[in-house]
């Protein structure tokens, strides 16, 4: 890093406020596995296993949401999310869904009605907003040859997080550190720069699993993954980086060289998440609690959330990615064009009504290399469900989203 970009980073953090706090959270949508909303009683089970789960490293209790808005609902009603988490004193990442349309109002009304009702017991706990999730993916060549719904291009973004300062400045929120959540390869896009300056924070969605052609079986995944995230490091000028989703499927087809299994969940929450991100980077893991039944790939760390999970959550003393096996493990890799597939849970703030999962989640593979085939079609997690209170037409399949998955190509890896 150069000492200018360091220094505007540094100016970006002060400005901001954004705190180093490394906050442990779990990403989390507005509906069930029946596609039925969630209410304040099913955040209220998950905000509270979170928060004991046996052996963890540290306290889950930050969530990251996908929309401010309750799932269905025709106006802007707040998502009851909040009044869970202000029950549990759980810290919020506010998502605000921001494809397929040309105003993010019902979602600014829906919070702004929130706050109204629980001021600064509400306020206190907001950590972030991302305005937007893997919109940039979806515009992307990848995204768009895999039809993964409709998206949203860096002016657009920069426009809503405009409104968005602009409508909470001088209030409890004007400090709010302000980010976007994409995919990894979206932030080495030059094109995408006016997002990175716009933002206080990156957040990444980062998936070795689904890295097909190169090596990604378990044991190389701590490698893909410090590549990937370290590419967003080089690439947004300082700005800290949040990881948003990140996990390892415990069920699911085999998918190149990645097998799905409990215990490689395990070896990935070791890997990458105790060696490389709890307690160092703001980090919400992929997931608590799965909630699309199409999606033959199940994340949920534990089962009908139980407090005690499917494998032990204790972090090892030492770790099997070292430094040394990670030179090897790039210079195999080198050449083969690097895709990096994201899965995403996301949201919509338009009239979606969940109905077309199919569109949402496709996964890609990295065409320019064409070294890669393995690409399939992955069943969306609705993340957000949403009732029409913007009637946008066309955005369905931002309704869904979610397990979206995505391979660019960089072979500047
Ligand atoms: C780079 O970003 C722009 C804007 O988001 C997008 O239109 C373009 O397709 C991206 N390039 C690739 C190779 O995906
Ligand atoms: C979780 O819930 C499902 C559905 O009610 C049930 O079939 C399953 O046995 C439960 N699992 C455990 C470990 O309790
Ligand atoms: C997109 O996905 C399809 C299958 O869903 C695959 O055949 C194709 O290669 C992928 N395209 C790109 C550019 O990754």
């Amino acid at each position: 890093m150069r000492a200018s970009e360091f220094l505007a980073g540094a100016a970006a953090l002060l400005a901001s406020g954004v705190s180093a706090e490394a906050y442990l959270g779990f990403n989390s949508g507005n509906t069930l596995a029946d596609r039925s909303a969630k209410f304040k009683k099913d955040w209220v089970q998950e905000f509270t296993t979170a928060q004991n789960l046996k052996n963890a490293p540290g306290t889950f209790n930050a969530v990251r949401l996908y929309t401010n808005i309750q799932a269905y609902s025709q106006t802007s009603e707040p998502i009851e999310a909040f009044e869970a988490a202000i029950e549990t004193d759980t810290k919020i990442l506010l998502g605000v869904w921001a494809s397929g349309t040309n105003t993010i109002e019902p979602e600014i009304k829906a919070l702004q009605n929130a706050i109204k009702k629980h001021g600064k017991k509400l306020t206190d706990l907001i950590i972030g907003a991302s305005i937007g999730s893997e919109d940039l993916y979806r515009v992307s060549v990848t995204g768009i040859k895999n039809k993964s719904g409709v998206g949203a291009g860096p002016n657009e973004l920069v426009k809503f997080i405009g409104d968005w300062k602009k409508a909470f400045q001088g209030t409890a929120l004007a400090n709010v550190p302000i980010g976007h959540v994409d995919t990894w390869d979206v932030w080495v896009n030059g094109t995408n720069k006016p997002v990175i300056d716009a933002v206080d924070w990156v957040g990444v969605d980062e998936y070795p699993y689904y890295e097909d052609g190169k090596g990604n079986n378990i044991e190389n995944s701590g490698y893909l993954f410090d590549r990937a995230f370290d590419a967003v490091e080089g690439a947004v000028g300082g700005k800290p980086v949040w990881v948003t989703e990140t996990g390892w499927p415990y069920i699911g087809q085999t998918w190149d060289k990645a097998e799905a299994t409990a215990k490689n969940s395990q070896f990935f929450w070791q890997e990458v998440g105790c060696r490389k991100l709890f307690g160092k980077v703001p980090t919400f893991w992929y997931t608590l609690r799965d909630s699309n039944p199409d999606n033959e790939m199940k994340f949920a760390i534990t089962e009908n959330l139980s407090t005690t999970p499917r494998f032990d959550l204790t972090c090892p003393a030492t770790f099997k990615t070292t430094p040394k096996a990670s030179g090897s493990a790039t210079s195999t890799a080198s050449g083969t064009g690097v895709s990096a597939p994201s899965s995403t849970e996301s949201g919509s703030a338009g009239s979606g009504s969940g109905s077309d999962a199919e569109e949402s989640g496709s996964a890609g593979s990295g065409s320019s290399t064409g070294s890669e085939s393995g690409t399939a079609t992955v069943p969306a997690e609705s993340g957000v469900a949403t009732g029409g209170a913007t009637s946008v037409k066309g955005v369905s399949a931002a309704a869904v989203a979610g397990m979206t998955l995505l391979i660019g190509v960089f072979a500047m890896l």
